[in-house]
């Protein structure tokens, strides 16, 4: 864990005023130096690098990894940390090698140093090569696509470049924060690239994202990360967390992975009809839970009752197993729910 004894707290403070005028999508650079994107490093981004360890442990468990020989391309790099999170957990041998591209020239350093401190054997590349002209044939070698909190500070023309950068890759891996407004944004993305990709997460099914009927205004599609230990008992990190005004107990997320359809099918088994992932956390009373589960056939409220599953009710209250199931439902109650994939719970 980065060490916060140092920090820069003044570069803090100007970055947390420019992440809370969110409506500069399209404004111009933000990070005014290293020491700027030292501080985020280890704090914001440390928190970001959460959320990944949460989907990244998911996809590992579900044996799913991009395409080896890939180049890994992190867009909106900033510090970096995504890139790394995602080396470190298919191992950096896996991928032909890192290219990082962000419109802060300074953060393409900054995340540039860190990566060949990480990973010393790593070639980088030009990401120009990547992401000019995405249309245009022969791009070669191969990209899995890596972005991280990036959406909303995208104009509409920078947007659509990035959605045409990102039909082309060969795998997507991509985290948005988990509010009301940015799982929907990465749901409408994930509905203009299903066309040519298969989804790994977070949908069991390919239909269009129910998030977009008419009743399911007030719902998104976001999970909790949890810091790793020590985290909350840290003074450093509790005086962060005031100061940015953040709760560290869970980090909501965002998920889409994506790999090109054409490819042969990796290790991951498509999910079995009648799979289902519940969303948010579900919430758990005495003789029942309640939970939102999305399948092919929509968005579902559904209880599950104790008398139907009681070892399961109990888990949900403490450690639930990862969200997917087989799930038998009549649209309000809960049938039978088999966890897909086994965890230590
Ligand atoms: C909130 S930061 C996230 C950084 C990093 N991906 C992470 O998860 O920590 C958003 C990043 O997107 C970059 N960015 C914003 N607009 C961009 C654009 N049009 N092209 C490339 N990068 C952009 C910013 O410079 C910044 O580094």
């Amino acid at each position: 864990m980065p060490d916060l004894t140092s920090l820069d707290w003044s570069a803090l403070e100007r970055l947390r005023a420019t992440f809370l005028a969110r409506a500069a999508a399209g404004a111009a650079p933000y990070w005014q130096n290293a020491s700027a994107l030292a501080a985020y490093d280890a704090t914001y981004a440390e928190r970001i690098g959460w959320k990944w360890d949460a989907l990244l442990h998911e996809l590992r468990l579900r044996s799913w990894a991009p395409p080896a020989g890939t180049v890994l391309l992190d867009f909106g790099c900033g510090s970096g940390v995504a890139g790394r999170r995602v080396l470190s957990a298919f191992g950096a041998s896996r991928f032909a090698g890192l290219a990082l591209a962000d419109h802060s020239p300074e953060a393409v350093a900054f995340a540039g140093a860190s990566a060949s401190r990480h990973f010393p054997d790593l070639r980088q590349l030009d990401a120009a090569t990547w992401c000019a002209a995405p249309d245009s044939a022969g791009l070669a070698p191969p990209f899995t696509l890596v972005v991280s909190h990036v959406l909303n500070e995208l104009a509409p023309a920078a947007r659509e470049e990035l959605l045409a950068l990102a039909r082309h890759a060969a795998a997507v891996l991509w985290i948005e924060p988990g509010t009301h407004a940015d799982s929907r944004d990465l749901a409408s993305v994930r509905d203009r690239l299903r066309e040519r990709h298969r989804i790994i997460a977070p949908c069991t099914h390919r239909e269009t994202c129910p998030l977009f009927a008419e009743k399911n205004a007030r719902d998104w599609c976001h999970f909790f990360a949890e810091p790793p230990p020590g985290v909350q008992n840290s003074p450093d990190w509790v005086r962060f967390a005031q100061r940015a005004g953040v709760d560290l107990r869970s980090q909501a997320y965002s998920p889409l992975v994506l790999e090109q359809a054409s490819a042969p099918a990796l290790s991951t088994p498509p999910f079995p009809p009648g799979s289902a992932r519940v969303l948010g956390r579900p919430e758990v009373f005495k003789p029942y839970a309640r939970l939102l589960a999305c399948d092919a056939g929509g968005l579902h409220f559904l209880e599950l009752s104790k008398r139907t599953d009681p070892a399961l009710v109990k888990r949900l209250a403490k450690d639930p197993p990862l969200p997917l199931y087989a799930l038998e439902h009549d649209g309000k109650h809960v049938r039978q729910a088999r966890p897909l994939f086994q965890t230590e719970g």
